[in-house]
């Protein structure tokens, strides 16, 4: 039946929604979309965001899944083969070697911060968040941020965790924990959004985050709002495309990829709305408050609702198990590139990647600590800076560039074919967003971007 039998294709569509979800809902919507929101203007960061993700990143979420399904491969090789069958040249294969250095790249920070994820499990457990008032919160994470023997445990914890779950067989663990535990990260996040609402100001939180002065609008807030649609998403680094290879052909890819986005924003939001009614309610926290945003707020949740130490254990748990289904996507291009083209074994090219990430991973730590007020990297230190040249340069031209090759370049016929379970009229639609609007508002907002961040 099927004529392609080295390529594994996923019997039901909801294996690929799952994978994509565990890929999308992570990291990004629990701990960064909130702290990011807070730093650039709340309500107007949000706007921005939403409108990234439905003019660019759902577009171009459809042609990064479309191109993964055609060429049936990994991303460097899926773009070499589309492009082959378009006529086009191999050089658009550029867009998958992109891909897998900035998904090693998010991976060596990633795995930090899903390591403070990890201690904050230990710390609930042990009952450390019982009584936590703003100071309190404040003082313990601070603490674990200059405790850098703890922060390298931990990382090491957590990136040992995704390499084994890798090399044990990822397609069964990966289904399980993202069938069963997704769906209890989404109620706990309600449960805690409805007690962050009764113990904290829940109507400043959703002013916050809903409502906007035309003043809270800057150039970076919105490219930083770009940025995140990209990596909310797992967009524009092949993740995306190397699921995308193995859904069947049966399906229709505009809605399953509506789906996929729905539920990540949900998660997002659904976070916001549980975070900032406690930030606007405690003394001493602020919304600009920065990376720890997260690490600071909800614990103080947990520490004065009932059965804190169980709930706050458990989304502990929960939240590293998210990140972990969004690490294994992000490892999983360069492991894939490293067995295809230079013939490693799975094994070891996910050891090799893994100690790479790992030793890169020190550098955030250190920018936790002794490195926080360096400015060595284009005036950041360096987590900002791979943050940076991650979320606001990789992804979006690597996205942009999807994008330009499925509405400028690739063969109206495949690109149809691909298409052909949703009606003609979305098909007119999605093609004329990705072919003139996506890649020119990526464009347009990256150099607004950049000439915000480094002239305004
Ligand atoms: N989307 C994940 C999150 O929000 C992070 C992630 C996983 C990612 N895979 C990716 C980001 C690929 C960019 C590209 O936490």
């Amino acid at each position: 039946m099927n004529q392609k039998p080295k390529h594994a294709i996923w019997g039901r569509r909801s294996t690929f929604i799952l994978a994509a979800t565990g890929s999308a809902v992570g990291l990004g919507n629990i701990w960064k979309f909130p702290y990011i929101a807070g730093e650039n203007g709340g309500g107007a960061f949000v706007l921005m965001y939403l409108l990234c993700i439905c003019l660019i990143g759902l577009p171009v979420m459809v042609a990064e899944v479309l191109l993964g399904r055609r060429g049936r491969a990994n991303p460097i090789m899926a773009m070499q083969k589309v492009a082959h069958e378009s006529g086009s040249s191999r050089g658009w294969s550029l867009i998958g070697v992109s891909g897998v250095l900035a998904g090693f790249l998010i991976l060596s920070y990633y795995s930090v911060i899903a390591g403070w994820t990890l201690e904050y499990v230990a710390t609930a457990a042990r009952g450390g968040f019982v009584g936590l008032d703003g100071v309190s919160a404040k003082q313990t994470f601070d603490s674990l941020l200059s405790n850098k023997s703890a922060l390298v445990r931990w990382q090491t914890a957590f990136l040992c965790m995704t390499v084994l779950v890798i090399i044990f067989g990822v397609k069964r663990g990966l289904e399980t924990a993202v069938r069963v535990l997704m769906p209890m990260l989404f109620a706990l996040l309600l449960v805690l959004l409805v007690y962050a609402a009764y113990v904290g100001d829940f109507a400043a939180g959703f002013l916050f985050l809903f409502s906007f002065k035309l003043a809270d609008l800057s150039l970076v807030g919105l490219s930083l709002a770009l940025g995140h649609a990209f990596f909310t998403l797992s967009l524009g680094m092949g993740a995306i495309m190397a699921y995308g290879s193995y859904m069947p052909s049966s399906h229709s890819i505009v809605k399953t990829v509506l789906i996929v986005g729905l539920l990540d924003t949900l998660v997002a939001l659904i976070a916001g709305l549980a975070i900032f009614p406690i930030v606007f309610a405690t003394s001493g926290v602020e919304p600009g408050d920065g990376s720890g945003l997260m690490f600071i707020s909800l614990p103080i949740v947990f520490g004065a609702m009932p059965f804190g130490t169980l709930f706050g254990t458990l989304f502990f748990v929960l939240v590293t198990l998210a990140a972990w289904s969004s690490s294994i996507s992000l490892l999983e291009p360069a492991v894939a590139y490293l067995t295809e083209r230079f013939r490693f074994h799975r094994v070891s090219a996910n050891l090799l990647i893994a100690s790479l990430a790992w030793l890169l991973g020190l550098g955030t730590v250190l920018s936790f600590n002794d490195w926080s007020d360096s400015r060595y990297f284009l005036g950041m230190n360096l987590f900002n800076f791979i943050d940076f040249i991650t979320a606001s340069v990789m992804l979006p031209l690597g996205g942009a560039f999807m994008a330009v090759y499925v509405g400028w370049f690739m063969r109206r016929r495949p690109l149809r074919h691909e298409l052909t379970h949703d009606s003609s009229k979305t098909f007119r639609y999605w093609f004329m967003i990705v072919r003139y609007v996506s890649p020119v508002l990526v464009i347009v907002v990256f150099i607004m971007g950049l000439y915000g961040k480094f002239a305004g």
